[in-house]
Parts: C-alpha cells; sequence; structure tokens
C-alpha cells in the first residue's frame, strides 16, 4: 500500500449524499427500470421492486458504507484491512477485487450506451426523428448502433467526460459534477414528467404502475409453435426485480464502497442509506411517469424491451408538438444521470490504482479510463451489425457477455459474500458502533444483512446458475 498521499474525503454530507444519489441514479433508472417494469407487467414488478430496495437495498448501501467508512481505503484494500483486524482470512479482500474489477468490466460498456444517450441527443436536436414512422425509427437505431465510426466517436465522447470529472479528483472534480448536474437532473426529469403529464396518457399511466396485477408477475405466457399460448409458474420477474434493486442502488461493484471510504464518522449511515435508496426510487417512478404516458398515449409498446428508450419514444418525439426539444431534453436528461453515474464505476479502479503506485491522480484517471475505453470498443463493435456483431462468447455477443459475468456472477457473489461478512464475521460490537444507530434499528439491520440478504441473493444466483445450464 503506497498510500502515501493522504485518502480524500467529501467537503460535506451533502456533497456526499449528491454523489451517492448521482451514482445511484443512472441508465438503471431511466433506461432500464421503465423497459422491465413493461416487461414486468407494471404494477406488480413496481411493488415488488420498492419491496427489495427497502428490505434488501438499504440493509446492503449501510453494510458496503460502513466497510468503505471503516476501512477508509479503495475495496480492496479497505477488505484487506478490516479482515485483517477481525482475525479473518484475508482472502476477504477478494469481495474488493472483485468490485474493482467488476466496475471496470460495467465502465468498459456503461461508456457505450452512454455514448448512445449523447448520439441521440444530437440527433434529436437536429430534426432527426420529425415524423419518423416506427420502422425508421427502428431502422435509424440500428444503422447507428452498426456504425463503426459513429458509436465509437461518442463512446469516446462520453468516456473522455468521465475521465475528465474523475482525474480532477473527489472535491474538485465528482463533488463539482454532481453539485452542477444532479439539480439539472430533477429539473429536466421535473419538466419531462409535466409535459406527459398534460400531453399524454397520464391516467393509464398511473394504473398501470400502480396498480399491481400479481398474475402477471408470478405467470409467464409461452406461445407454442402450434399458436397456443400456455401459462406457466416463473419467478424471473422476481428475480429479476431483485437484480435490478441492485444495479439501481450501484450495490456490489465497489461504487458505494468507495463513495463510503471518501466520509467521515460524523454521517449517520442508516438515514444516509434510506434517503439515498428513496431518492434512487423516485427518480425511477418519475422516469416512468415521464415515459408511459407518452408511450400509452402514442399507441406503442410497452414491452418492448431495451429499444423502448431508443426506439419507441422517438417515434412519439417525432409527433408531438415541439418533439424535437422534449427528445433533446430527454436524451440530455439521459446523459446526465449516466455520466453521474460512470464516475462511481471508474471511482473504485482509479482509487485502487492510486493507492498502490505513485502515480498523480489525473494519471491514473487517465490510464484506467483509457484502457477501459479499449475494453468498450468490443462491446460497442458487438452490436447490431457493427464489426464484431458475430462474435459469440457462449452464444451471446460480446456486450451481454460482459453484462452477464457482472450482474449475473460477479455482483451476486459479491454481494452475498458482502452480507455474510459484515453479518457473521465482522463482530457485533464493531458493527455497532461503526452504525451508531439506536438498537431496535441496529438489530433489525442485523436480521436483515445476516440471514435476509444471503438467501435471497443466494437464491438468484443458483436459479441463473441453474438457468443457464438447463438453457
Ligand atoms: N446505479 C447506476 C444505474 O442505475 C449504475 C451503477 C453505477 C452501478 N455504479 C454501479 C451499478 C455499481 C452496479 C454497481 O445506472
Amino acid at each position: 500500500m503506497a498510500g502515501a498521499t493522504q485518502h480524500a474525503h467529501w467537503s460535506s454530507k451533502w456533497a456526499f449524499m449528491l454523489a451517492a444519489v448521482g451514482s445511484a441514479v443512472g441508465l438503471g433508472n431511466i433506461w432500464k427500470f421503465p423497459y422491465e417494469a413493461g416487461q414486468g407487467g407494471g404494477g406488480a414488478f413496481v411493488l415488488v421492486y420498492l419491496i427489495f430496495v427497502f428490505v434488501i437495498g438499504v440493509p446492503m448501501l449501510v453494510a458496503e458504507l460502513s466497510l468503505g467508512r471503516r476501512g477508509q481505503m479503495s475495496p480492496i484494500n479497505s477488505m484487506a484491512k478490516i479482515a485483517k483486524e477481525e482475525g479473518r482470512s484475508p482472502l476477504w479482500s477478494l469481495i474488493g477485487w472483485s468490485g474493482v474489477v467488476g466496475a471496470f468490466i460495467v465502465i468498459s460498456f456503461y461508456s457505450v450506451v452512454g455514448g448512445w444517450t449523447l448520439a441521440y441527443m444530437a440527433k434529436s436536436a437536429m430534426g432527426a426523428f420529425s415524423g419518423i414512422t416506427a420502422a425508421a425509427s427502428q431502422e435509424t437505431f440500428l444503422a447507428y448502433i452498426s456504425d463503426p465510426v459513429m458509436t465509437i466517436v461518442s463512446h469516446v465522447a462520453f468516456m473522455g467526460i468521465t475521465i475528465f470529472i474523475v482525474a480532477k479528483g473527489v472535491q474538485g472534480g465528482l463533488e463539482k459534477a454532481v453539485t452542477l448536474l444532479m439539480p439539472a437532473l430533477f429539473a429536466l426529469l421535473l419538466i419531462l414528467v409535466i409535459y406527459s403529464a398534460f400531453n399524454g396518457a397520464f391516467v393509464a399511466t398511473l394504473d398501470f404502475l400502480f396498480n399491481p396485477d400479481f398474475d402477471q408477475l408470478f405467470y409467464k405466457e409461452t406461445v407454442l409453435a402450434s399458436g397456443e399460448v400456455t401459462r406457466h409458474f416463473s419467478l424471473d420477474t422476481v428475480l429479476q426485480a431483485l437484480g435490478q434493486s441492485f444495479f439501481s442502488l450501484s450495490l456490489a461493484l465497489g461504487s458505494i464502497m468507495t463513495y463510503g471510504s471518501y466520509l467521515r464518522r460524523d454521517v449517520n449511515l442508516g438515514k444516509s442509506a434510506v434517503i439515498i435508496a428513496s431518492a434512487d426510487s423516485a427518480v425511477a417512478l418519475m422516469a416512468g411517469l415521464a415515459i408511459f404516458p407518452i408511450v400509452f398515449a402514442y399507441g406503442l409498446d410497452v414491452g418492448q424491451g431495451g429499444g423502448l428508450v431508443f426506439m419507441t419514444l422517438p417515434i412519439a418525439f417525432g409527433q408531438m408538438p415541439l418533439g424535437g426539444l422534449v427528445g433533446t431534453l430527454f436524451f440530455a436528461l439521459l446523459a446526465v444521470a449516466a455520466v453521474t453515474s460512470a464516475i462511481s464505476l471508474l471511482e473504485p479502479p482509479v482509487s485502487y490504482v492510486a493507492e498502490k503506485t505513485s502515480m498523480s491522480r489525473r494519471k491514473v484517471a487517465i490510464t484506467m479510463g483509457v484502457a477501459a475505453g479499449l475494453l468498450g470498443v468490443l462491446s460497442a463493435y458487438s452490436q447490431g451489425s457493427n464489426l464484431l456483431s458475430d462474435v459469440r462468447i457462449f452464444g451471446v455477443n460480446i456486450m451481454d457477455a460482459k453484462d452477464f459475468l457482472t450482474n449475473n456472477i460477479m455482483m451476486p457473489l459479491a454481494g452475498m459474500f458482502t452480507a455474510l461478512f459484515v453479518g457473521w464475521f465482522v463482530s457485533r460490537k464493531a458493527m455497532m458502533d461503526e452504525l451508531a444507530i439506536e438498537d431496535r434499528s441496529f438489530r433489525i439491520w442485523y436480521f436483515l444483512v445476516r440471514f435476509v440478504s444471503p438467501i435471497a441473493v443466494g437464491v438468484i444466483f443458483v436459479k441463473i446458475i441453474f438457468d443457464t445450464i438447463a438453457g
């Protein structure tokens, strides 16, 4: 551990809260959440999602923040240090490794999608969607993601912004960026929700998002070759909601642990976790309230999947009054949300390498960012009919393979072991001191991280492995 320079700190609680909410609120809220809710049948998915966020996500946020704050180092060295203090195996630092390596992989492809948002902002501003048909919109998206030059230009632009911010450090970069960008994000979101409330099918949206139909949650319909539709029991949607709650809260990849390491002891972690989770859920719901009224008003398909935002919405932007402006604002919102999350993904690898070497933070940020950017080129080229779209890893393209490895393997494992570590391998007394909350809250939290989180996450993991082998 070189660590000659002092570990950085947030200048205030407020700065930390903005940064943590900025990390949580991202493509996961505005791009993924609405389409997963759309595919998962609306209200029931939303309800289960919210339960997971507060019952499993909040305790996990507290666990990760507390490990980071206690360690006061990068996730790898924080885990190593705490394991040593507790007389546990140095292997526990593998949780830190999984976070640092996983965050590096995720930022490599997160930046590709971040680039899409920049490109779509520009397209919208230039009037590319004006009067566009459904077929043309799909064609526009496929042509764009298949273009070897444009996709890299936008990926490089997005990664460049991320590197620029991270290079300037915790107070000079991260904090400055979030204090500027988060209010902009809330303002943009509010404008879009109000626009949708007045111009879209708002009542249908409220019914869709808040009136749960539990059948849709537990039953899946399969269309047989004969054209017959069969229904069978399935937990897929429930497990998807759990995975999404982890992703949306930035758990299990070292982001939150790293942000926790920049905290001083005067911050109440339990309260912070509840605020972060509430803000994150509020943004996801508001994204739904901005998007679905437009989808319903224009008779578009809610279950469109990943194309909902990039292929479906532009059709509506192309028809509505002031659509060019609304579309530009929408993609600007998406880009801002993505940037404040991306910096929290680059930060764990940067904090580790900065600790290990004598390189300046600026150099480390550039080196790690460029390296992740290069890895990201593979993801960008795996889309549509782009240069590497034929490459298959275990049957899927490169982007999906990286997503599977991180989202379905590394995150559940790291999440489960994090819960087991704080629940069973750190002394109860040390945890109580670190959290400094009243007895009853502590007991509830302790029960959740000892039993509920590891079991829930373990179930997801077993199910994923089982599906992969069976499928
Ligand atoms: N939470 C962010 C989103 O919703 C993405 C993200 C940032 C993330 N840091 C993370 C996801 C760490 C998992 C782990 O888009």
